[in-house]
């Protein structure tokens, strides 16, 4: 039999295969994350994430130009203070170093990119959890850590953040900042919820890049990586608190996830190539087992056709200056 029906046709060359492309990344659809710490003369390199490194403040403000003019979207600060307490209280201290740096990147970026922050206190805390605990200590205390969201909230919109992204998975966190930030005067900041924040092996390496203090886990309040269905409801649920983009994370192994969360968003819907999957597709490449380039392109490519926006991503500005 000879067939009629040919895919291949449509693969023949270069040109018609760049034609026929369902799915292009563009610059603009990347966001770097990045990691500034406080009272370091020079810039400390991330032992599990090769090209990845603690930035001080000048280093991180020459990084942000280097994106800028690579044309990604924009940057996500996560900052690492000299000093930790229970409460984390640097997170929402002007002079703290998440906000210092927000501004300094804040005036060096101008308007050529979004400069988004995490707001969660991981970073801060000298138990390394996410938000305050119980007086017992056994557990996260939800609606206490909502009162500290929410003065980190103001904080970082101040100091200049465009994009708050609330990482920390309490409840009602998403109504509890956009109320405070329209009391304060803000209710122009945007909020990036992650909506679906999966419990996930996946962060190891950034564990090392903010120094986590955490011993324990975080199956209390991130969310099951057995649950598809929750996943949706959690956006669901900060749509209608007030988000104005939902998340998914990490990306590569719950692409069902975004690509549910994403048939339904009526806002957009970014992911986040975590820490664990860019080590992954490093210690491959420098085993040679795999290409890098290709792996990277691949990846990025694959989360946005399983219906992300955007992107975020260690590979950001590499990968940009690939895409020009
Ligand atoms: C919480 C936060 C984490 C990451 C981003 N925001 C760590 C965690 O939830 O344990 C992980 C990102 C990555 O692995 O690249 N502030």
């Amino acid at each position: 039999m000879t067939p009629t029906v040919r895919p291949r046709r449509l693969r023949a060359t270069p040109a018609m295969r760049g034609l026929a492309a369902e799915t292009r990344v563009h610059p603009r659809d990347l966001i770097l994350p990045m990691f500034v710490r406080e009272g370091i003369d020079a810039p400390l390199p991330i032992g599990s994430m090769p090209g990845v490194v603690q930035h001080t403040l000048d280093s991180l403000r020459g990084a942000v130009a280097e994106a800028a003019a690579a044309g990604i979207g924009g940057v996500m600060l996560f900052g690492i203070p000299a000093v930790r307490d229970a409460r984390g209280s640097a997170a929402d201290d002007p002079a703290g170093i998440l906000n210092v740096a927000t501004a300094a990147v804040r005036a060096e970026a101008g308007d050529a990119l979004v400069v988004q922050t995490d707001l969660c206190l991981d970073e801060f805390t000298d138990h390394g959890h996410c938000g305050v605990l119980t007086a017992d200590a056994a557990a996260v205390d939800n609606d206490a850590t909502l009162d500290r969201y929410r003065a980190m909230a103001v904080a970082q919109a101040e100091a200049g953040s465009e994009l708050l992204g609330l990482s920390g998975m309490m409840d009602g966190q998403v109504a509890a900042v956009r109320e405070a930030l329209d009391d304060a005067g803000h209710p122009d900041t945007a909020l990036l919820a992650y909506s679906a924040k999966y419990a996930s092996a996946f962060y190891g390496p950034f564990r090392e890049a903010v120094d986590s203090q955490l011993t324990g886990d975080r199956k209390g309040y991130q969310m099951d990586p057995a649950n598809r269905r929750e996943g949706l409801r959690e956006a669901e649920l900060d749509v209608i608190e007030g988000a104005d983009i939902v998340m998914v994370k990490p990306a590569m192994s719950y692409l069902d996830v975004l690509a549910d969360v994403s048939a339904v968003s009526p806002v957009p819907v970014w992911a986040y190539q975590v820490s664990g999957e860019a080590a992954m597709i490093e210690a491959a490449a420098q085993n040679g087992w795999i290409d890098r380039r290709r792996a990277i392109e691949e990846s990025v490519l694959g989360i946005k056709r399983a219906g992300a926006d955007a992107i975020l991503s260690y590979f950001a500005t590499e990968l940009a200056g690939w895409l020009r």
